[in-house]
């Protein structure tokens, strides 16, 4: 089924009105317009209840409502639990808090494996605080030929004191998508723990986090058409393993109270809901199910892959022409 492009067009301000952007934009070090979900979310929060949330009057009550909202809305939409969402000022900073956490547990003889198609926000914060520790860090390589990373060389890193693999969901440099759920269980049967960067894969696809056994998963709201936070996913068991980043008297099991140090923009973290009520609007539009957040998350993936595929293909078909002519 093809996406409706002026359906689509009508939920963001930067295709509408006098500010609208004509022909096409190619922004740098991607991220994405904002829907008008996100950016009336914000504007809702920051002109009706900006206060400190949680507190008895009902201002204070409804921002953390819409608060508490969104976190159980991404729980649903990534297939995990309230508790092992958080959001962070960015995936680079919520990496490097994670990187600290670990860098506590590790000594030398333990080992931790990154990938060459990483992003820096996960190689300098891993092998920093690996080094720290004493820790042996590994690369799992892209084969040179093809540019992808291949499961036969990560079987030959992986061992008994492999405590930590990284790699990213898909490579943001040749587009593969990884399969994260083979690579996830090869991993788990060594005894490691891991962590799959999806920054550059969920504007493609919300993934079903709990589906593919991630035990982190970090991705950018910014370029999911939403607000500029770091989605941070950290499953109940690893949340309660690592030695918490947070203050002292945090000490529920929750991602946001041990490993989230900062004090959150509430406006940003209400505004993060919207952009998945314009997913579950896109899911209805298109005839998709509205059922469960989850099935409208993969129905408009699948929607959004068949545009993508379109608007890429001619691009494959020129390079290839360049590479046979040259
Ligand atoms: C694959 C990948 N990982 C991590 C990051 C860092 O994300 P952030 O800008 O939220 O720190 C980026 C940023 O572009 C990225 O492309």
């Amino acid at each position: 089924m093809q996406l409706d492009l002026n359906f689509v067009r009508q939920h963001f301000s930067a295709f509408t009105g006098d500010t609208r952007v004509e022909g096409h934009f190619f922004d740098s070090a991607a991220g994405s317009f904002p829907c008008l979900g996100t950016v009336e979310g914000l504007d809702r929060f920051y002109r009706h209840h900006k206060v400190q949330p949680g507190n008895p009057f009902a201002v204070s009550e409804l921002a953390a409502s819409e608060m508490a909202y969104a976190k159980q809305r991404w729980a649903e939409a990534l297939g995990v639990k309230e508790n092992e969402v958080g959001f962070g000022p960015s995936t680079t900073q919520n990496i490097y808090v994670l990187a600290n956490a670990f860098r506590e547990t590790w000594s030398s003889g333990d080992e931790i494996i990154v990938t060459n198609q990483d992003h820096e926000s996960n190689i300098g914060a891993m092998t920093r605080a690996a080094k720290a520790a004493g820790a042996e860090v590994k690369i799992w390589s892209v084969d040179p030929e093809t540019g992808f990373l291949a499961k036969s060389d990560l079987e030959k890193l992986l061992n008994a004191n492999t405590r930590l693999v990284c790699f990213p969901h898909s490579s943001n440099i040749v587009g593969q998508k990884n399969n994260a759920k083979e690579i996830i269980e090869l991993i788990h049967n060594c005894g490691s723990l891991v962590l799959v960067d999806g920054v550059s894969y969920v504007p493609h696809e919300i993934p079903d986090i709990g589906d593919l056994g991630a035990d982190i998963y970090v991705f950018s709201l910014y370029k999911v058409y939403s607000v500029h936070q770091g989605l941070l996913v950290m499953r109940e068991a690893v949340v309660d393993s690592l030695p918490k980043q947070g203050h002292y008297f945090k000490d529920s099991i929750d991602v946001s109270e041990r490993f989230i140090p900062a004090g959150p923009d509430h406006a940003q973290i209400a505004a993060s809901a919207p952009v998945l009520e314009y997913i579950e609007t896109l899911a209805a539009h298109h005839g998709g199910p509205v059922q469960d957040l989850r099935s409208a998350c993969d129905f408009v993936s699948s929607l959004w892959r068949v545009h993508e595929i379109a608007l890429v293909k001619p691009l494959w078909i020129f390079s290839n022409q360049r590479i046979m002519c040259a």
